[in-house]
């Protein structure tokens, strides 16, 4: 099929869904300049992802994996959503049932007014006791922060982003969550490699559920799904929108 007709197949099966789910990775915020964490333009900073986003890591050297975090806020925070996030936006509120899953920790889709996000890997902007001191996770937007790393307001110890690292698990109620999004009519794949478990598992479990499965990257990836547009979130979603919402010719 050709990009075009991909692009009407993908609006006609929207139009007909009362339920839609959207998974988006780091790639549908690479247009608002928030480098992805793997592909040709990934992440560096000299660090992978996988070295510096462990409880190893942060027991090893917390000062650096905090530089590593604190940096990638200050990006964030100069950051806006871009158009795809915007589209997003707009389904979830037009649409009868929308739900964004997003392993993004910047935030994006809450500021571009989305309802129904589920941050599966948790917020950049939150941060937690190292110690489990029993203090709640709280809010700390500062950037860059005044001191790294930073201390827990309850015990003084050291405080961590409010992140899922790897090798921890997903809070089970954002898994449940997820997973009944799953059935759903319509489930979109947006600008993730689809490597990082279980993230990644979500895609097929919704394939086995029976949703039609269409993924939007560049590079496509996933495995079992119904559609593969081969091109840029910001760029696809915008194309399918404007056949949802035609403009009124004057
Ligand atoms: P990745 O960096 O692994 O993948 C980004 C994907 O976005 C790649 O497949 C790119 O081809 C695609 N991409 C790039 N530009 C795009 C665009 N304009 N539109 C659409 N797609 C585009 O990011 P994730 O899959 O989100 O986890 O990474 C998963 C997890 O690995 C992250 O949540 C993070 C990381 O380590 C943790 O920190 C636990």
């Amino acid at each position: 099929m050709s990009f075009d007709s991909d692009i009407h197949s993908l609006a006609s099966r929207l139009k007909a869904a009362r339920r839609l789910t959207v998974l988006t990775g780091a790639g549908i915020s690479a247009a608002s300049g928030i480098p992805t964490f793997r592909g040709p333009d990934g992440l560096s900073r000299n660090f992978r992802a996988e070295q510096l986003a462990t409880p190893e890591a942060f027991a090893r050297d917390p000062k650096t994996v905090w530089e590593w975090y604190d940096w990638r806020r200050q990006i964030i925070a100069r950051a806006k959503p871009n158009r795809a996030h915007e589209v997003l936006a707009v389904w979830s509120r037009r649409l009868p049932d929308v739900t964004v899953v997003t392993q993004n920790v910047d935030g994006l889709h809450e500021r571009a007014g989305t309802k129904g996000v589920v941050r599966f890997h948790g917020s950049i902007w939150e941060l937690s006791c190292s110690n489990a001191c029993g203090r709640e996770a709280w809010s700390d937007d500062r950037v860059p922060l005044p001191e790294l790393p930073p201390r827990c307001p309850g015990c003084s110890g050291l405080a961590r982003p409010g992140v899922v690292w790897f090798g921890e698990a997903i809070n089970l109620d954002i898994l449940a969550r997820s997973r009944r999004a799953l059935d759903c009519d319509v489930c979109l794949v947006v600008g993730t490699s689809s490597v990082v478990y279980p993230a990644a598992a979500l895609a097929a479990e919704a394939v086995e559920r029976g949703a039609f499965v269409a993924e939007i990257n560049p590079e496509p990836g996933a495995s079992g799904v119904d559609l593969a547009i081969a091109g840029k979130a910001e760029e696809v979603l915008d194309r399918v929108e404007s056949l949802l919402s035609p403009s009124i010719p004057p």
